[in-house]
């Protein structure tokens, strides 16, 4: 029998494979998609859970070979799309802005603000019969968030409910006046791989939500310096519980 699922997860730094604390059915498939942004297949793992099946990319490839300015997002959100995924959780790695954002915080931010440049940001580029200006004023769906609310209550995790994600071209992290700029425009949290991904999956007509996992005090707002082996330390102990949340909802969304 042909198993498949609806649910995409994509990983973000550090969450190369999926791993979750339910134990696993079977061992994943691996589906191979050609798209037409990509020259090479894109890779998605079905992944057989006790509960359900659930698709799993890792945005950066398994060995954190694409920063985040290099990423296909077209090309991964077309294979999840051809997959026949209808909804998305990604996690995202970010700074926190907030005053209430420390490392470890786990966020879903509902709003957005994109200051990328240069990526392929639409399917909509003339070239195809796909059509244009896709609704975009509430970029993350309310559904699948209030699945995660209910989640994180139901597990006992504190989880910050609302902000507005900063998305950012990096690789190379802000400037102290950059992220002083980012809070004047009502910023919480501030990350590189938000955007385009969140808007292309909109085009495709998938609901999308992030689970954000703050890993570090955005620039300027401590004594420290950021580091890339600071990050990877908050990082282990949040993503268990990004694992945990992702366990308790995913086959409620
Ligand atoms: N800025 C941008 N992206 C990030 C950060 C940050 O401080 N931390 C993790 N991803």
């Amino acid at each position: 029998m042909s198993v498949h699922s609806e649910i995409g997860i994509i990983g973000g730094s550090g969450f190369y494979h999926l791993n979750l604390d339910v134990t696993p059915d079977d061992s994943p498939d691996y589906l191979d998609l050609p798209t037409p942004f990509s020259e090479t297949v894109i890779r998605l793992s079905l992944e057989k859970l006790k509960g359900g099946h659930v698709y799993f990319l890792p945005r950066h490839g398994i060995q954190h070979t694409f920063p985040p300015h290099k990423i296909n997002y077209r090309a991964n959100l077309w294979a999840l799309k051809e997959a026949g995924v209808k909804k998305i959780i990604a996690v995202n790695a970010v700074g926190g802005i907030g005053a209430n954002l420390v490392p470890g915080s786990l966020v879903l931010p509902d709003q957005l603000i994109d200051y990328t440049w240069g990526r392929e940001h639409s399917f909509f580029d003339g070239l195809n019969s796909l059509h244009d200006h896709v609704d975009f004023t509430s970029p993350y769906d309310d559904k699948l968030r209030e699945v995660l609310i209910s989640a994180a209550t139901d597990l006992d995790m504190p989880i910050i409910k609302q902000a507005c994600f900063a998305c950012t071209q990096g690789p190379r992290l802000e400037t102290a006046a950059e992220i002083q700029r980012l809070k004047r425009d009502g910023c919480d949290i501030v990350g590189m791989t938000g955007m385009p991904e969140a808007a292309l999956a909109r085009e495709l007509n998938i609901a999308y939500a992030s689970v954000a996992l703050v890993v570090n005090p955005a620039a300027g707002l401590s004594h420290e310096l950021i580091t890339i082996e600071k990050i990877k330390s908050v990082l282990d102990a949040g993503l268990t519980d990004v694992r945990k949340l992702l366990s308790t909802s995913l086959f409620k969304l």
